[in-house]
């Protein structure tokens, strides 16, 4: 077993040395938090990508598509409060110069306690064995209980501190937990100030006349104020969704581990129109839905839980992020939001026209509620990167032990998903392998290489993670068969060249994966 932050950084080499993941503009010393996607990086980012849309607009009749602009109208961003409210609380480290996110810190500390908590039950566990109640254990242990009202107290304040933006309270809270710079070590702070995470740049040509526009901090408002062109123009009558894939921009300050908190990233993101009333029902049935979409990627159940969000931001009723276990830990990749009417309603407001759907079956016009299903495609990307990797031993027939880095990329969604190897670079084998590379290449993604002895090519594909290698040899001209190899197993199979195609699909199509869904 690799250590879990040895395995981060390693995962980092490796995407980059195998075309997954670039540092942005790297020859200039790169661009903080700001990544570029590789030649196999594309590929899977795509294959995601495509994943979730068909997931959601082929599978659903009522969940249709666009792609609406990231500049949008300045006004947006009022109405939807981003101008407003879409900030974070900075604090400054006076000694180090380093500027931390006031809540990260604060959230930071308060898991600290819970591993403190963690750590007595373990050590109780062992101390007690089969006789260790656990449930009597939390409930009176005195550390655990002090620490549990630590816990209490810290989320108490922090929520009424946010409540009332009372930036001075949220600094007393670091200072009295003794909460320190993690590299100057002292609590030497400055005052907690907000800052909005907006990117804002200048329409038009002349300075005078340029107005203020922002690049857009979430993909839903170009799905918001294109609700009425949707509705009518596709004939959608609620209950019904818009989909919608695209970049979006935050000034983030704290932007650390990877491709996981990025300032340029991907979402991908679906806004379910609902009458008044009934938007919890469907916030269940998309949580339940949006859970089994994980599931079905095959990572492990037990690496998923949700997380139901206490304090709730002014415009939901409901709230919950799907969280995956990265190698840092439980963190959020996807969140669940019902919206209630706040966006359109605000829209409605500012920009004057009618924002409601007729009803046909109650009668009523409506401003309709929304739930919302928002997922991070590179926080994804990342979630199935990071699964993936391993390292083995293997030993050979010889007893000597062989090493191999493999990425266990779920099959359907491999960049590469088949190499077609031919055993040695004469006899005709090549040539053969083209014919057959050229059959497949229309539905499946295909590499060709010929290069250095079988094994290697072999390590190749592993570390790329290709979930099939097709070999041809000198018996493949007579007997018209060929070797799968299977990248999980490594184990072989003889099969007929004509056989192939369906064999492959049978492992490979996109299709079996949607139908379990
Ligand atoms: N429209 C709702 C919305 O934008 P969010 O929780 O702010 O909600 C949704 O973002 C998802 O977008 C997150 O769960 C995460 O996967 C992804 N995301 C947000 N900020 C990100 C960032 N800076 N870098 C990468 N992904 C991010």
């Amino acid at each position: 077993m690799i250590a879990q932050e040895d395995l981060f950084k390693k995962l980092i080499a490796h995407s980059k040395e195998y075309g997954y993941i670039f540092q942005s503009s790297e020859i200039y010393d790169g661009l903080g938090a700001v990544y570029d996607y590789g030649p196999y990086g594309a590929e899977l980012k795509k294959n995601i990508r495509d994943y979730w849309w068909k997931s959601m607009v082929l599978l659903h009749e009522n969940i249709v598509g666009i792609d609406s602009a990231i500049f949008m109208h300045p006004t947006t961003w009022k109405a939807s409060g981003h101008v407003d409210a879409f900030n974070d609380p900075l604090i400054d480290n006076k000694d180090s110069k380093k500027r931390y996110r006031a809540d990260v810190l604060i959230e930071e500390f308060r898991e600290k306690l819970h591993a403190k908590i963690e750590k007595e039950v373990e050590k109780a566990r062992k101390r007690f064995g089969d006789a260790f109640d656990e449930s009597q254990f939390r409930a009176t242990n005195p550390r655990v209980l002090e620490n549990q009202a630590k816990i209490d107290d810290l989320t108490q304040r922090f929520q009424d501190a946010l409540e009332a933006e009372n930036m001075g309270a949220i600094r007393d809270l670091i200072v009295e937990n003794k909460i320190v710079c993690p590299i100057s070590g002292t609590a030497n702070w400055t005052d907690v100030r907000q800052f909005n995470l907006m990117f804002a740049t200048k329409l038009g040509s002349v300075s005078e006349d340029a107005s203020t526009i922002y690049l857009r901090p979430e993909t839903a408002q170009g799905i918001f104020v294109n609700f009425l062109n949707v509705q009518k123009s596709a004939r959608m009558k609620i209950p019904f969704g818009i989909a919608q894939v695209g970049k979006a921009f935050r000034n983030e300050i704290v932007a650390r581990q990877f491709i996981f908190r990025m300032r340029e990233f991907e979402q991908m993101e679906m806004q379910f129109f609902v009458r008044p009333g009934e938007e919890l029902k469907w916030y269940e049935y998309w949580k339940e839905k949006r859970m089994n979409w994980h599931q079905s990627l095959g990572l492990g159940a037990e690496k998923y839980r949700f997380h139901d969000h206490d304090k709730l931001a002014h415009y939901a009723n409901a709230a919950a992020d799907i969280e995956f276990k990265f190698p840092f830990g439980f963190k959020e990749v996807e969140g669940i939001h019902s919206r209630t009417d706040f966006d359109l309603s605000a829209h409605q407001q500012h920009s004057g026209k009618k924002m409601q759907y007729f009803d046909p079956e109650i009668n009523e016009s409506y401003v309709p509620y929304v739930v919302e299903t928002s997922i991070g495609l590179d926080r994804t990307f990342l979630m199935i990167l990071s699964n993936a990797y391993q390292e083995e031993k293997i030993e050979k027939e010889n007893g000597q032990v062989d090493e191999r880095v493999v990425l266990r990329i779920p099959p359907f969604l491999a960049p590469v998903q088949l190499a077609v190897l031919p055993l040695v670079k004469k006899d005709g084998l090549p040539e053969k392998a083209r014919e057959i590379m050229n059959e497949l290449k229309f539905d499946f993604n295909c590499q060709y290489d010929e290069k250095d002895a079988i094994g290697r090519r072999y390590r190749r594909q592993d570390a790329i993670g290709t979930p099939y290698c097709i070999t041809i040899d000198h018996d493949s001209l007579t007997d018209n068969q060929v070797t799968i190899r299977d990248r999980d197993t490594m184990s072989q199979e003889r099969v007929s060249i004509d056989a192939l195609r369906g064999i492959l699909e049978s492992k490979l199509a996109m299709r079996q994966y949607l139908a379990k869904l």
